[in-house]
């Protein structure tokens, strides 16, 4: 298959069954990305360890490895695939989000954004060609178009004047990006550019962004702006609203999203790429996900429970440790528990999605959907 192409292979209603070719490997979609920020995964799991909880694409961010330890020891050390031992497909993010959540004292222009680091507070510049500079030293297989974040709900005024800046920015990227690509010691030369949709809750400027970016005929396009303020019926809505008019034949990236059921309504509405820091930060308070919901392990009666987090669960926590053991490693802040709960949370999340590409190749992916979707986000 060729690098950057996206092959269909099945459709049930809008849910979509397809693969997609990078320079380290084929993915299988719908896939869930799972996100190492600064080249690690939260909770002591490393590359090998990914690969072991099914893990098909890591996430990292433009934005943390520009701050530390900077993009060009990156580089100096074989680019980040290397650096952290990860061999198969990589996604950066490309520093629009985090420079917009993260930073201080932001100042945006055309040209691009001024900011202090959330590191030491030191003052940066970020704009487009500085984000391809970047995810071109990390050398992920795909980056992220420098985009605006916008919380919502913002005035109209300012959305419209975002989205027409963040389409200039877009084309910025690609130019970039091709000049970069196209160099001797570039160290992916195969590295492709996602578009992301923004327009904040307004169905006619997300739909008139989604037609400027997607005649650029990139490799993949991402829906940027939202689980930022809105409620989970207007995420959905924008999804019905917007999806028709982004390319069939390219993937489609639900940015920082989100729960096991956001992720089953996602797929029903033509999303094939999700990310989201969920399974991570909730292992690491005691949050576990099940097919019957989410247990919180800190609740007394698993005091003496002798079961795993999930009976049939075949991840490497709970192959081994009761929840009665991994509850006292919680409750007496052991790292240890970080590492078994983060591990149980990843399977569940990529185990996830593989149900659900089994169920799109079955042709029985509406059933799952009933069957799941609103139990697997219910607290038990
Ligand atoms: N991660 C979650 N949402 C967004 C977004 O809108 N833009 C970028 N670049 N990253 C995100
Ligand atoms: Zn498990």
């Amino acid at each position: 298959m060729e690098i950057g192409k996206f092959n269909l292979i099945k459709t049930e209603g809008r849910a979509r069954r397809g693969e997609f070719c990078t320079a380290h490997g084929v993915v299988q979609t719908p896939v869930f990305q799972n996100v190492g920020t600064a080249g690690a995964i939260k909770g002591a799991v490393d590359a090998f360890d990914l690969k072991e909880l099914g893990c098909q694409i890591e996430l990292s961010n433009t934005y943390h490895l520009h701050v530390r330890p900077g993009d060009q020891i990156v580089r100096q050390m074989g680019g980040l695939h290397k650096f952290m031992r990860w061999d198969g497909p990589m996604l950066t993010d490309s520093g629009g989000f985090q420079v917009f959540s993260l930073a201080t004292l932001r100042k945006i222009k055309e040209e691009g954004v001024t900011f202090h680091s959330h590191v030491d507070g030191r003052k940066i510049f970020m704009g487009p060609e500085e984000s391809m500079r970047i995810q071109s030293n990390l050398g992920s297989d795909i980056a992220m178009a420098f985009d605006e974040c916008i919380e919502n709900p913002a005035p109209r005024e300012y959305v419209k004047n975002s989205i027409d800046r963040t389409t200039r920015w877009l084309k910025r990227c690609k130019a970039e990006l091709d000049r970069l690509n196209s160099l001797p010691d570039t160290v992916n030369p195969h590295q492709l550019l996602f578009g992301i949709n923004q327009g904040g809750t307004y169905d006619d400027l997300r739909i008139e962004h989604m037609q400027a970016i997607s005649e650029l005929d990139l490799p993949g396009y991402a829906i940027g702006g939202l689980a930022v303020g809105e409620s989970t019926e207007v995420m959905y809505h924008i999804l019905d609203v917007v999806l028709p008019h982004a390319p069939q034949n390219k993937p489609r990236y639900l940015m920082g999203v989100g729960t096991p059921s956001n992720i089953i309504e996602g797929v029903a509405r033509g999303i094939d790429f999700f990310d989201c820091v969920m399974p991570t930060r909730n292992a690491r308070h005691g949050h576990l996900f099940t097919h019957s919901g989410i247990l919180n392990l800190m609740n007394a009666k698993y005091q003496t429970d002798d079961r795993p987090i999930e009976e049939g669960c075949q991840c490497p926590t709970c192959r081994r440790f009761s929840r009665a053991y991994l509850r006292h490693l919680l409750k007496s802040g052991e790292m240890l528990s970080q590492r078994l709960l983060v591990m149980h949370n990843l399977w569940f999340y990529n185990h996830l999605m593989q149900e659900i590409r089994d169920a799109l190749d079955e042709g029985r992916f509406e059933e799952f959907r009933a069957e799941y979707s609103e139990k697997m986000s219910k607290r038990i």
